[in-house]
């Protein structure tokens, strides 16, 4: 059974045992230790007789015993790793029969603690390979370019191991580089003799030369120049693939060996971190290794999928959280350039620092690590060790810091949990074992005004602190915890106002959800207790970027806006003119393509492509648009949107697509004051004790008196309302993940002040004027809440002859409230108009906080599309900055929405109260109406869930507000142009 915890261990706590009786309900009371038994039988080809035989498993979880036909072979754990078995002497003609037991727990648990589902088996590739006698066991390479890379140096140490005591005189040991395009390198092989590599002897002399009694050893045994060689960033992943060969007396070659590898230099100076010389700033994720169908045994078209996906949506960092991942990966990320922060399998969350500071757990500690810089020393993308994640600090950990250091100094070293003792005044420095300040979930700078922020650091003062010189990096933020990532936009602001500010790692990649279904068949993404497993921490498993199944949300793309890396900015000198900042460390403006466009009230009316733009890397240029804009704009919205995009197809996404953009704001021309030129159309007033019904051409709008608002819309012979009607007023919303922080945070506040539980109260409903052709009326009403705080809403309306009806409304908090989720109205719309077009942000979602990448424009979507299925349902669908909304029926009959001032607005077949109590989409029902919310102010969504809460300015706070609105209605042909850009459909 999977079991999801975050931090705490699923077993009896009591290391290094694992079988203690746990509390009665936890899944490992009745299930201890289950066990996998495997059987295989395989037969060995007849070229491998009389070779050496090896057993390679990939990654087995979390421990386990092997046998070949009987015999015992070992046993290994550390389940991130692999482990090789020879088998040489156990291996029969015909038939062979393998077996492996596998234990789900095991001593090595307590270090493999992280947050995520606690699955076992054998998840990674299992193999035989078979060599000679004598063989290459391993071979390290570096890799070294001079910073003009005119000339580069290939250093090349194998190791060799002979099993027989083989006759090895005239053997050599070869190496040869293919460059990019698959040409030889060196006209002839570099050549070693393998006598003195192997060195069975252990001749004085060689010792003395390779590891001498004082000073570091050497490390190359094979060296080779490459003039003008092609660099390794990730923004140039330029591979070559070397070559070594073993050679016999012959000079026939008996066996060769590859990796790709390529030129690049890690060094941290001057508190940056610099590749190859120049300074690069991470715009990473974290990614667990994890599938909705298939858990840790992530198949290689997911690897392909996620890898494409994060290029294309600029990000260039990734944190193997927290374990090494499958090989395959790391070759990906070579091939497609992104920078990996490779980390150790080590975390013990569920008891701190203890092991970390216990000598008898400081092999166990040094294994994992070894293990990896091991298996992954050769990998140009690895550009960082981590030593672990949550496990404290002590000398377990320093050890392991050491050894990679030494055996590794091309690389440098971060580890979160290496921080000054809260208490150290005098001296704030993490221990020197570390080569970043790191620090998860930090502040922007900013007054939070709520005490619970205060747990987290500030991360520019970090980097303003004089007395360590260290870049400062962020391994975790951003936690994106369902509808999530507020304020991305603050936090690269900072980051970019500072040189030591290294860049960050998104809290994650993916939802870790497992793909299930409903007794009747309907598919969801199950989280933690949704197997009955026991202990769970719930859906603190979905932080993706993407859905399980990689489905793209909003939040991904307002990362691949924010981590873009062209800076495009209104600069002064005229309407046109731009200022652009490259944002690459590698790579020249002049290989993308800037192509601009001006919009009208979201129509195009110009656009073209602007030559090539020469900006180096970290520069900034301007340019002038050549837009043709007469002296005498007629009303409208006018943005200009320059973009910039790919000139040439990447193995990443076509020629064209976008890498960067921005809309930016020309003029905005009020239309002309005054009534409209149409004529006065007559209205026709009836009044009773219970409605004031208002007939018009065309159209009726019935009011109810008790309900102070409007019951009933015809347009037409068609009823807009559904039997609630509305607009009445709306401050609640269904909590999203930061909202409620794990019942700490402002969902709770809402509920204490019992913002979910108003009541409202018709105070007076008043006819005030009457025209023949317009009707004013004035409704009050009260809304409060349990504790006597609340809201008046006042509303004045305004109805006329051609159904047009304004509304304008004035909500006055009252009494004790705290920053609200939303301040507006909600009204419940007949369930056939079923088409939304806006002109506001879009097309995707967005809030107050999370809105840079959504451009102002004409957007339609059904409602249904509206919707996001959150794994865990929650408030959704929010578009900011509209002006209007039109909803219509198939037909195009409708009604149409216009606000003076930019609102926010969301259309969904389901209230917050239903988005509230379900805890996954299958439990929610549509509802056949539509329940339109237009919002004065919405809030932010912060980073609660994990980290920040919402920065004051994004905050709803309980102050005065209006909102003017005018609904009129929409016939046939009369529609609003739009664009037709339907987002995407989030369900596949
Ligand atoms: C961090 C931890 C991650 C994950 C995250 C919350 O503290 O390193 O593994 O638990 O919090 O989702």
């Amino acid at each position: 059974m999977p079991i999801y915890t975050s931090s705490q261990y699923p077993f009896r706590v009591e290391p290094p045992r694992v079988m203690g009786e746990p509390e009665k309900d936890w899944t490992a009371y009745s299930n201890r230790n289950p066990v996998g038994s495997y059987r295989r039988t395989f037969e060995l080809p007849g070229v491998w007789n009389g070779r050496r035989i090896f057993l390679h498993f990939g990654g087995v979880k979390s421990a386990f015993y092997v046998w070949l036909n009987g015999a015992a072979i070992g046993y290994s754990q550390g389940s991130m790793t692999p482990a090789e078995f020879e088998i040489t002497p156990y291996v029969r003609p015909g038939n062979n029969v393998l077996a492996v037991e596998v234990y789900r727990w095991s001593d090595g648990s307590y270090l493999e603690g992280q947050d995520m589902w606690h699955l076992s088996g054998i998840h990674r590739e299992v193999f035989l390979y078979s060599t000679g006698p004598v063989r290459i066991a391993d071979f390290a390479v570096r890799m070294e370019a001079d910073p003009a890379a005119s000339s580069g140096q290939v250093l090349i140490r194998p190791w060799l191991e002979d099993a027989e005591g083989t006759d090895i005189t005239g053997w050599t040991v070869g190496g040869q580089l293919y460059d990019p395009d698959g040409r030889a390198v060196w006209t002839e092989p570099l050549r070693q003799d393998a006598g003195s590599i192997l060195n069975p002897d252990y001749s004085a002399e060689i010792l003395n030369e390779r590891t001498p009694q004082r000073g570091p050893a050497k490390f190359e045994w094979l060296r080779g120049t490459v003039r003008n060689p092609r660099l390794w960033t990730a923004e140039t992943p330029h591979l070559y693939t070397l070559v070594v060969t073993l050679n016999n007396a012959a000079g026939k070659t008996v066996e060769a060996v590859s990796c790709r590898v390529g030129f690049r230099e890690v060094r941290v100076e001057h508190g940056q971190l610099l590749i190859n010389g120049r300074p690069v700033r991470l715009y990473g994720v974290n990614r667990h290794e994890f599938d909705p169908d298939y858990g840790q045994a992530v198949p290689p078209e997911r690897m392909m999928e996620d890898i494409v996906l994060m290029k294309r949506f600029n990000i260039n960092a990734v944190r193997t959280s927290h374990y090494p991942n499958d090989p395959r990966w790391y070759d990906l990320c070579d091939q497609y350039g992104i920078y990996v922060m490779d980390e150790a399998n080590i975390e013990s969350h569920g008891v701190r620092g203890l092991l970390a500071n216990d000598p008898t757990w400081q092999a166990a500690f040094m294994d994992r690590g070894i293990r990896m810089v091991q298996r992954d020393k050769n990998h140009p993308s690895v550009i960082i060790w981590s030593l672990g994640n949550e496990s404290g600090y002590g000398p377990n950990f320093a050890a392991m810091s050491a050894w990679i250091r030494a055996y590794d100094p091309t690389r440098p070293i971060h580890y979160e949990g290496a921080q000054a003792s809260a208490d150290e005044v005098n001296d704030p420095r993490d221990p020197e074992t570390v080569d970043f300040i790191s620090r998860m979930y930090p502040r922007v700078r900013g007054l939070y005004e709520q005490p619970r922020e205060a747990r987290w650091p500030k991360i520019l003062q970090m980097a303003e602190d004089a007395r360590d010189r260290r870049p400062v990096l962020m391994c975790e933020y951003a936690h994106a915890m369902g509808n999530a990532v507020g304020n991305l936009k603050e936090y690269w602001e900072e980051i970019y106002s500072n040189p030591r500010m290294a860049g960050g790692f998104i809290w994650d990649w993916a939802d870790q959800g497992i793909r299930r279904q409903t007794a009747d068949g309907r598919e969801y993404f199950a989280y933690g207790g949704d197997f009955g497993d026991r202990p769970n921490s719930k859906d603190f498993c979905l932080n993706g970027l993407v859905f399980a199944d990689r489905t793209v949300t909003a939040k991904l793309r307002e990362v691949k806006k924010v981590y873009q890396p062209v800076q495009i900015e209104a600069a002064d000198g005229g309407l046109g003119k731009i200022r652009l900042t490259n944002r690459y460390a590698f790579t020249d403006l002049n290989t993308l393509e800037p192509r601009w466009s001006l919009t009208r009230d979201g129509k195009e009316i110009q656009s073209g492509v602007l030559g090539r733009i020469e900006c180096r890397p970290g520069e900034q240029t301007t340019v002038s648009v050549p837009m043709d804009l007469p002296e005498q704009l007629p009303a409208g919205d006018y943005r200009i949107r320059v973009s910039f995009h790919l000139s040439e197809k990447a193995s990443w996404a076509p020629a064209g697509h976008e890498v960067a953009w921005e809309q930016l704001p020309l003029r905005y021309v009020e239309p002309a004051a005054g009534l409209d030129s149409a004529v006065l159309l007559e209205i026709c007033v009836t009044e009773d004790s219970d409605a004031v019904r208002v007939k018009g051409q065309d159209f009726e709008a019935v009011f109810s008196r008790q309900a102070g608002t409007l019951c009933s819309l015809m347009y037409g012979r068609r009823e807009i309302l559904s039997p609630q009607g509305g607009p009445v007023l709306q401050v609640y919303r269904a909590p999203t993940s930061n909202d409620k922080a794990f019942g700490k945070g402002r969902a709770r506040d809402w509920r204490q002040s019992g913002l979910d539980q108003l009541t409202r109260t018709v105070q007076s409903f008043q006819v005030r004027k009457k025209t023949a052709d317009s009707i004013q009326i004035q409704t009050t009403a009260v809304s409060t809440t349990p504790t006597g705080a609340g809201f008046t809403h006042q509303t004045t309306w305004t109805l006329r002859g051609d159904g047009s009806i304004e509304s304008a409304n004035r909500f006055e908090p009252f009494g004790s409230l705290p920053p609200l989720p939303r301040l507006g109205v909600v009204m419940r719309i007949a369930g056939d108009y079923e088409f939304v077009n806006w002109y506001g942000r879009g097309p995707h979602e967005n809030y107050a906080d999370r809105k840079a990448s959504a451009d102002i424009g004409l957007w339609s979507a059904t409602v249904e599309d509206l919707y996001v299925p959150y794994p865990r349902p929650q408030e959704t669908g929010l578009r900011t900055d509209v002006r209007r909304i039109r909803l219509t029926d198939a037909s195009g009959r409708g009604l149409l929405i216009v606000s003076k001032k930019p609102i926010a607005f969301s259309a969904l077949h389901y209230s917050a109260a239903d988005l509230e109590k379900a805890a996954h989409p299958f439990e929610l029902t549509p509802r056949d109406e539509v329940i339109l919310s237009l919002d004065a102010c919405h809030s932010g969504l912060g980073n609660g869930s994990c980290g920040p809460g919402v920065l004051p300015e994004y905050e709803v706070k309980p102050e005065p507000v209006e909102l003017h609105l005018c609904f009129s209605p929409c016939r046939v042909g009369e529609n609003m142009d739009t664009a037709e850009k339907t987002p995407r459909k989030y369900l596949k």
